[in-house]
């Protein structure tokens, strides 16, 4: 009856427009992928942590060793692939047998806080499925071709982030028909919706943001550090 967490990344980071992988970019002197491993590994929930990178950056994750060694219930990396669905496929392939439930979580999110990891587990574990969301403050708007074609009522809208924890069972059956069907999802949750399995929400951290872009990693590194670090090299130019 275990729970693992797959950390996922895989990614390119292309939108953030670094020099850096993005999993690998520093903030406060540590690469961002450790603060989500360190993290989900802080949870007693959870039973063990699986990162999931990109083949070129196997190595160099490795190379982090005396920081890995102090990560509790770390597994070794897995090579993820192109696309995220891809990476969670590969993840979720390399989870021993006796891992029941999984905690899928962006690399990309290190300000998630232990105690909403552990409420998103918990009713996962009770309802098969669930996901950390926030509502959203704005009024959302569906467009298409430049035109609104939907207000949806904005007290129903959230935004999903992660972790988003599920049977493992479950994501394996959804995300095999997924695959079947040729469908893409931009999350986790979306694939065990497209079989008709409801999916609960609990409310998280509105601070739980991902890093994308540029001015997200700048928000992240102030609430991490206290005030914006210099980017990465520029200390030893200046
Ligand atoms: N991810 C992954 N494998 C992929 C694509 C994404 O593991 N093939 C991971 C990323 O590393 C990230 C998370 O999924 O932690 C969310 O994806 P996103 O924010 O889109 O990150 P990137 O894909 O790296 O960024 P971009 O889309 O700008 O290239
Ligand atoms: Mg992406």
């Amino acid at each position: 009856m275990s729970v693992a967490a797959l950390v996922l990344a895989a990614g390119s980071g292309e939108r953030l427009g670094h020099h850096l992988p993005k999993a690998f970019v520093q903030i406060g002197g540590k690469p961002l992928v450790l603060y989500s491993l360190e993290t989900l590994a802080s949870v007693r929930e959870i039973d063990c942590v699986v990162p999931v990178l990109a083949v070129p950056d196997l190595d160099r994750f490795r190379a982090l060793g005396p920081a890995l060694a102090d990560i509790p219930k770390l597994a070794e990396p897995v090579a993820g692939g192109a696309r995220r669905q891809d990476s969670v496929r590969a993840g979720l392939a390399a989870l021993p047998a006796e891992v029941s439930w999984v905690a899928v979580h962006d690399a990309a999110r290190p300000l998630v806080r232990p105690q909403a990891v552990a409420r998103v587990v918990a009713a996962a574990r009770r309802d098969g499925a669930a996901i950390l969301a926030a509502p959203v403050a704005d009024t959302v708007k569906r467009v298409r071709e430049g035109r609104v074609i939907e207000t949806p009522d904005r007290a129903e809208c959230w935004a999903a982030q992660t972790p988003q924890v599920f049977r493992v069972d479950l994501l394996r059956e959804a995300l095999a028909k997924a695959d079947a069907e040729g469908r893409l999802a931009t999350d986790d949750a979306q694939l065990v919706e497209w079989l008709g399995v409801p999916v609960s929400v609990v409310a998280g951290d509105s601070d739980n943001r991902k890093v994308t872009y540029a001015e997200d990693l700048a928000a992240v590194e102030r609430a991490l550090c206290g005030a914006a670090q210099p980017a990465d090299g520029e200390r030893s130019r200046g």
